[in-house]
């Protein structure tokens, strides 16, 4: 499936969750099986091959960070909203374009050393893959790389991540 048709199945539902937020809804993309195949397949061939870990952050990110991980022969680890990770964990909390959030992850997800993914649906402001690299950082994690569903260019998260070291940054798709 060609990106403009990835690209239509988001839509675009303005003003949510709260006024001058245009919110990208990725629900039709999901329902599509041949999108979803698609948009899975295609975030495969952006990833790096040399990956231990493939690690998503709750809820969107499970739904890409998993089947991922599987193509790439990689374990998949949840990075988690709080109370919800039985065991130990490292935390961080971070402003989002719509709020405050905090994320957990257990503190012996992977070994030191590990090679990581991080992978996510959408990069805003880029607050969210900031602070998941600060955890994987934490635990001695070498990030090999950030795959993204999509890009809202306009709220500069790509420049966020430069700033913060964070490399190589791919996403599917873009919107200006
Ligand atoms: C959304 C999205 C990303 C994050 C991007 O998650 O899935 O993780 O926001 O925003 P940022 O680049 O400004 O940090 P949300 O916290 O809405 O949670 P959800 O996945 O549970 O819907
Ligand atoms: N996460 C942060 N900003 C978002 C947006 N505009 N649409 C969907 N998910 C988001």
């Amino acid at each position: 499936m060609h990106s403009h048709e990835l690209a239509a199945l988001i839509r675009q539902v303005p003003d949510y969750p709260q006024p001058g937020v245009v919110f990208r809804d990725i629900t039709p993309l999901l329902a599509s099986p041949a999108g979803f195949a698609s948009a899975v397949d295609a975030l495969v061939e952006l990833s790096p091959r040399e990956v231990d870990v493939v690690v998503g952050i709750e809820a969107r990110g499970f739904l890409f960070g998993a089947p991922v991980a599987l193509a790439l022969g990689a374990g998949f680890v949840p990075i988690r909203k709080p109370a919800k990770l039985p065991r130990e964990v490292v935390s961080v909390t971070y402003e989002l374009e719509y709020g405050t959030e905090t994320l957990a992850l257990h503190t012996d997800a992977f070994a030191s050393g590990a090679r990581v993914l991080i992978v996510d649906d959408v990069l805003a402001t880029g607050g969210t893959v900031v602070a998941a690299a600060e955890l994987v950082a934490r635990l001695g994690g070498e990030l090999v790389g950030v795959t993204l569903l999509s890009e809202l260019a306009y709220l500069g998260g790509r420049g966020r991540l430069v700033d913060a070291g964070i490399s190589p940054v791919t996403s599917l798709l873009t919107f200006d």
